[in-house]
């Protein structure tokens, strides 16, 4: 699988899209489908069979699904409302020079069956271009219209409707802000959400991914980590355009999602209701860099914990946090609970604990070391590092020696963010799931996402201080039962 698609709740079921290619555990983009799975919870999924399957119209590529409540598509006559999915479809023919359109299903019974309409495709490139895709369509409350946001090449494309199936353009964004356009934008979202938590305060945040270039560049810049990453601007988006607060002149006035190497495509769900009103995303845990090589057999690819983004203010200005949603909490089985504990080099007060599901909170008060942290996944020979150097003032995640980095040059790393302790003190929230590492700092504020190949067996935990002591202000250690036992 890659993509998350066609996020929407409904019904008390969130539904889960996904570019899935049947059969096969590399990318067959020709032949690309929407999986599907359904979860009452956002914690246990059921898989559903594929939803759209490609046909002489091309492969159905990424895109978005909405809740047409008034039935103003006309579709749900007899039901007064249902589900309309909208997705790219690749290899198209009708037009010269245009192979990427967008094109709709809907559903009367609540996904689990679809009809491609009969006026696909519903929205074409103005000119020639190869990349037009990734269609997230939204309703937009104030302007009382359907909006649809796009990613076509080196800009994102608004058009907006009053009937899901006739679309006009409203604006572009992202051509003209220097060197920000690197690659290709994939996948854009925008969201309107609470700043600190204040319902009466929102911002509109535009989400983007940019697609890998393989090292070529040039002078535009790459995610922290390298390949394919993700970036937000805050802004005001009135139904029409959107306009970032502040001017982006630089490189250095992007925001990156994740300073690890495998969060892309994060799109938000559509249709939670007011009385939740949250903005829960989930991204596919991977980089186009790599992706088609990863050493796993049976299948290829999955998401990341769902989680939530909220914006707080800081001094700096506004930034977007993440946590992963409380739900998660009912896997949780508490294994070790731990508080006032100094930890000195050489120690490792963790030597009989092992950990292979895990969540793993913990608050520091940095005192003479030079550098702390956790060895995850460990053995004699493998482990990977999650730390924070002091002298640097950089947090980290090592997997340089995780385990075996031969299927790619470029995986075995060191990811890194800039980060200056407030007060002395650093909170590390890590969630461990086979493969999977998601690290949160100080409340979301830096999020590190990253696949490991560890072996079964390295299962070992330290807790390490170099060069000095670190007091453990408190750490609970817990197992996370797994969604299909
Ligand atoms: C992003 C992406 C999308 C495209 C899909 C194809 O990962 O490249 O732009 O629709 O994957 O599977």
């Amino acid at each position: 699988m890659n993509d998350p698609n066609g996020l929407v709740y409904f019904k008390g079921e969130y539904h889960l899209f996904y570019q899935y290619t049947v059969n096969s555990t590399s990318p067959d983009f020709p032949h690309m489908h929407w999986g599907h799975a359904v979860s009452q919870d956002l914690v246990h999924w059921n898989e559903l069979p594929p939803a759209i399957a490609p046909d002489k119209d091309g492969a159905i590529f990424s895109g978005s699904a909405v809740v047409d409540i008034n039935n103003t598509s006309g579709f749900f006559d007899q039901e007064g409302s249902g589900l309309v999915a909208f997705y790219t479809n690749e290899g198209n023919q009708a037009q010269p020079g245009k192979p990427q359109v967008q094109s709709l299903a809907y559903s009367r019974d609540q996904g689990r069956t679809w009809t491609k309409f009969e006026g696909n495709p519903v929205l074409f490139p103005a000119s020639e271009t190869p990349d037009f895709r990734d269609p997230k369509v939204f309703w937009h409350e104030e302007s009382s219209k359907w909006v649809m946001v796009l990613a076509a090449r080196d800009r994102v494309e608004f058009f907006t409707s009053k009937d899901l199936k006739s679309w006009s353009y409203a604006s572009e964004f992202g051509s003209k802000v220097t060197g920000v356009h690197r690659g290709v934008f994939e996948c854009p979202d925008i969201v309107q959400i609470s700043v600190d938590n204040d319902p009466n305060k929102t911002k509109w945040v535009l989400i983007l991914s940019v697609g890998d270039l393989n090292g070529e560049s040039g002078n535009d810049p790459e995610p922290p980590a390298g390949g394919s990453g993700m970036m937000y601007f805050i802004g005001h988006f009135d139904g029409q355009s959107f306009v970032p607060d502040k001017a982006i002149e630089s490189i250095d006035d992007i925001q990156w999602i994740d300073f690890g190497s495998d969060f892309y495509a994060a799109v938000t769900w559509n249709g939670i209701p007011h009385e939740d009103g949250r903005a829960i995303w989930i991204g596919w845990m991977n980089n186009w860099r790599y992706a088609k090589e990863l050493p796993s057999l049976e299948w290829r690819g999955n998401m990341s914990l769902p989680r939530e983004i909220q914006l707080k203010a800081y001094p700096e200005g506004l930034r977007m946090i993440q946590k992963p949603v409380t739900e998660l909490g009912k896997l949780r089985n508490p294994i070790l609970n731990l508080t006032e504990l100094t930890v000195n080099a050489g120690d490792n007060p963790l030597s009989e604990t092992t950990a292979l599901k895990a969540e793993i909170i913990g608050e520091f008060e940095i005192g003479s070391a030079t550098e702390f942290g956790f060895k995850v996944r460990k053995s004699s020979s493998q482990e990977t590092v999650i730390g924070y150097d002091v002298v640097k003032e950089e947090l980290f995640l090592d997997r340089t020696n995780h385990g075996s980095s031969d299927f790619h040059r470029d995986f075995a790393a060191k990811h890194t963010a800039p980060l200056k302790s407030e007060n002395k003190r650093i909170q590390l929230t890590i969630y461990l799931d086979g493969s999977n590492i998601e690290l949160f700092v100080n409340q979301g504020s830096i999020v590190i996402t990253d696949l490991i190949f560890p072996d079964f067996e390295s299962q070992g935990l330290e807790l390490y201080a170099l060069g000095g002591e670190v007091k453990v202000i408190s750490l609970q250690i817990n197992e996370i039962t797994g969604i299909w036992e």
